[in-house]
């Protein structure tokens, strides 16, 4: 049995295309004193490791290079283990990278459940895109019954988790996405109010129609003209949490900063989210969502892909905004 590990085959410019991406073979390696060795069944794909590559994370100033493998976090199974507190066949979830097997001292790694939910969602709605959602909803913004929450990529594990404990809150749920079908599968599926394609001729006017009272909070993913956008339904000393960038991931040279003037005018509150603050918030946020999970009452969308070879054009596609739910890749059975 041998490793396989997805490496850049030059530094990253621009939009990541597959040929930027090649498989490569190591022989596996054997687990020292207070390791276990860790196959992989799931690959998450997350917009940051785009920031990661090119050296712009606050997890790593350095860019990648031609050999590199990029982070990842992963849900796999010990398969050979010296490190008590992790046994052969449990299943965990840790940042084993972009490969199909990986050492792990027990670093930012947890044991998963998989009675508890499908072992795909512990990267997802469950992990650590979920858990975004509720520090922004229930730690940031406080969302409460009656209030009106707006987020865009909603179809996204965290924007589809933005609008899904809002809606627990009692608070209604209103989506951007980027297509006529995202929205749809967003209504239908999520069970949002409301979803406007951005897209679309008319954006504005057409978020002001479903909006006419205005929005309480906006959960910005996206960053750019679009969250300058979002000023245009704020309500008055409404909040935003300021989430993603997906703007400017690809390229930060493009993008344009906010006028200040927006905030001041809707007196508003923004706050940044930075998820690893919220770790403490893990055990609450995992017993509520997989028991949402498990009632019906939280739904989620996955992108998949199978086998690691597909790895680089699926993540290429996630950072074209091309992924309908929470890129994922399948590298072994469960
Ligand atoms: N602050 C934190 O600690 C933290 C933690 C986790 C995630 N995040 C951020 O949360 C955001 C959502 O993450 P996610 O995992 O749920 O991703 P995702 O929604 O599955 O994928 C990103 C989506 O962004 C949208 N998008 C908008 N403008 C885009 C553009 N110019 N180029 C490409 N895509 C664009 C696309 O959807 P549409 O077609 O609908 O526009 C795309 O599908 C990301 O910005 C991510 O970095 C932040």
């Amino acid at each position: 049995m041998q490793n396989q590990k997805v490496v850049l085959t030059r530094p990253l410019s621009g939009v990541p295309g597959a040929g930027d991406f090649c498989v490569v073979t190591a022989p596996l390696p054997e687990p020292g004193p207070g390791e276990f060795l860790v196959r992989h069944i799931y690959l998450s794909l997350d917009p940051y490791q785009r920031s990661a590559i090119a050296g712009r994370h606050m997890t790593g100033r350095q860019p990648l290079g031609a050999g590199d493998m990029p982070v990842a976090e992963t849900v796999g199974q010990v398969l050979r283990s010296r490190h008590p507190g992790y046994p052969e066949g449990a299943y965990v979830r840790h940042f084993g990278g972009w490969q199909t097997f990986a050492l792990s001292t027990g670093e930012r790694t947890g044991l998963v459940d998989p009675a508890l939910a499908p072992l795909s969602a512990w990267l997802g709605v469950l992990g650590m895109p979920g858990l975004t959602a509720w520090a922004s909803v229930v730690e940031l913004a406080g969302v409460r019954a009656g209030q009106t929450v707006l987020v865009s990529a909603a179809l996204g594990p965290v924007g589809s988790m933005v609008g899904q404990l809002a809606m627990q809150r009692g608070a209604v749920a209103v989506g951007i996405a980027g297509s006529d079908d995202k929205c749809a599968l967003v209504t239908r599926e999520l069970r949002f109010r409301h979803c406007v394609n951005y897209k679309r001729p008319g954006f504005l006017e057409a978020l002001q129609a479903v909006l006419p009272d205005g929005a309480d909070v906006y959960h910005d993913n996206v960053g750019g003209q679009m969250l300058a956008d979002a000023f245009g339904v704020l309500k008055v000393n409404g909040t935003v949490i300021l989430c993603g960038l997906m703007e400017r991931y690809n390229d930060p040279a493009k993008s344009k900063g906010l006028d200040l003037a927006l905030p001041i005018v809707k007196r508003a509150v923004m706050k940044g989210l930075v998820v690893t603050d919220f770790e403490h918030c893990r055990p609450a946020f995992e017993t509520a969502v997989a028991t949402g999970i498990r009632d019906g009452t939280i739904r989620y969308l996955e992108d998949r892909v199978e086998g690691i070879a597909a790895t680089g054009a699926h993540f290429a596609r996630l950072m074209r905004g091309e992924n309908r739910g929470k890129a994922l890749v399948v590298l072994g059975p469960s």
